[in-house]
């Protein structure tokens, strides 16, 4: 690795965050995971311990390699933490407002060198970087959901990453057991630049061809060897998150298949957002 990375700060500890920081702890990396609220930090915390666990319970790893695993994760609020990070992956809030608040923040708190990853699908991070005294130590990090399942994660070269920057996050992904790829600071990156138009051509099929979700899950799974049908993916990945991310897409490349199809923006109007609110296409059991 261009760089050691010894300590990994997580900040933000939603779905993907607490994914990314599972992922470190199990790779065998310290990590300081930071919420805004300890309850928050708390609810990741105990995701975390359930997945790691289910291993146990699998017979996919030992007792004693799950409790160093869950003994290398810290939890806290305060941001002042993550001063001793190397490396620190932000997951926080698709906003960049807020973005570039935290990293702001963020600079002042960590050591001069540390390296500033931000995990954004559907913001630029160049621009996210834009505010920093030294922009050249921010990269994209960009995990697919579930995180500790997902092979991927596309390293993000923005305006001016720095080289040693880009292949120690390049390594570091690595090192965590992942497929990175390179790939450049362009909309929806490369994944999401294809996903997002093709899951939205889905839902249009669902009104258009008059068929159920069930169905649709169906047709994709069985008839082009889908792991999950979109429906399921949809309500997996969040229907905010991807109605977010395709209005950040057709922002910026026009194209009308971008656009989140009206279904998904009444859904995500009335709250019905997925897995994480109990129902989206599905009605999903949250114990
Ligand atoms: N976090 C951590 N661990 C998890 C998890 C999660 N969210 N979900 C499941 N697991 C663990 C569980 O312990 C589970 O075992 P149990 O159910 O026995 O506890 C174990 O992983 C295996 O889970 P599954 O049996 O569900 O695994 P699977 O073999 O069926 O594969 C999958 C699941 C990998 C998610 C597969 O269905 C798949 O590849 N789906 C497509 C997902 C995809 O396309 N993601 C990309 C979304 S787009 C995106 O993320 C980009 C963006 O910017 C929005």
């Amino acid at each position: 690795m261009e760089r050691e990375v010894r300590r990994v700060g997580v900040v933000g500890l939603g779905t993907m965050g607490a994914g990314i920081a599972q992922v470190c702890v199990e790779a065998g990396f310290e990590t300081v995971g930071r919420e805004v609220e300890a309850e928050l930090a708390e609810r990741a915390g105990a995701r975390i311990e359930h997945f790691v666990g289910r291993k146990v319970e699998k017979g996919q790893l030992d007792a004693q390699a799950r409790d160093q695993a869950l003994g290398r994760l810290s939890l806290t609020t305060d941001l002042g933490d993550l001063a001793g990070c190397d490396l620190v992956v932000e997951a926080a809030f698709e906003d960049l407002a807020v973005k570039h608040d935290l990293f702001r923040e963020l600079e002042a708190a960590v050591a001069g060198d540390a390296i500033l990853a931000t995990n954004t699908s559907a913001l630029s991070v160049t621009q996210i970087a834009s505010v920093l005294e030294r922009p050249e130590r921010v990269v994209g990090m960009h995990f697919f959901n579930p995180a500790p399942l997902m092979k991927l994660v596309e390293i993000v070269r923005a305006e001016r990453t720095a080289e040693d920057v880009f292949d120690t996050a390049y390594d570091f992904a690595a090192l965590l057991g992942k497929e990175p790829i390179r790939c450049n600071d362009t909309p929806g990156f490369v994944v999401n630049r294809i996903l997002i138009p093709l899951l939205n051509d889905c839902v249009r099929v669902l009104d258009e061809a008059g068929v159920s979700p069930e169905d649709l899950d169906k047709a994709m799974r069985h008839g082009a060897g889908w792991p999950m049908g979109p429906a399921t993916l949809v309500d997996l990945v969040g229907i905010d998150i991807h109605v977010h991310a395709s209005e950040a897409l057709y922002d910026k490349l026009r194209e009308p298949r971008m656009a989140p199809p009206p279904r998904l923006v009444r859904m995500a109007q009335a709250g019905k957002l997925g897995e994480k609110s109990g129902e989206g296409f599905y009605l999903h059991n949250r114990d």
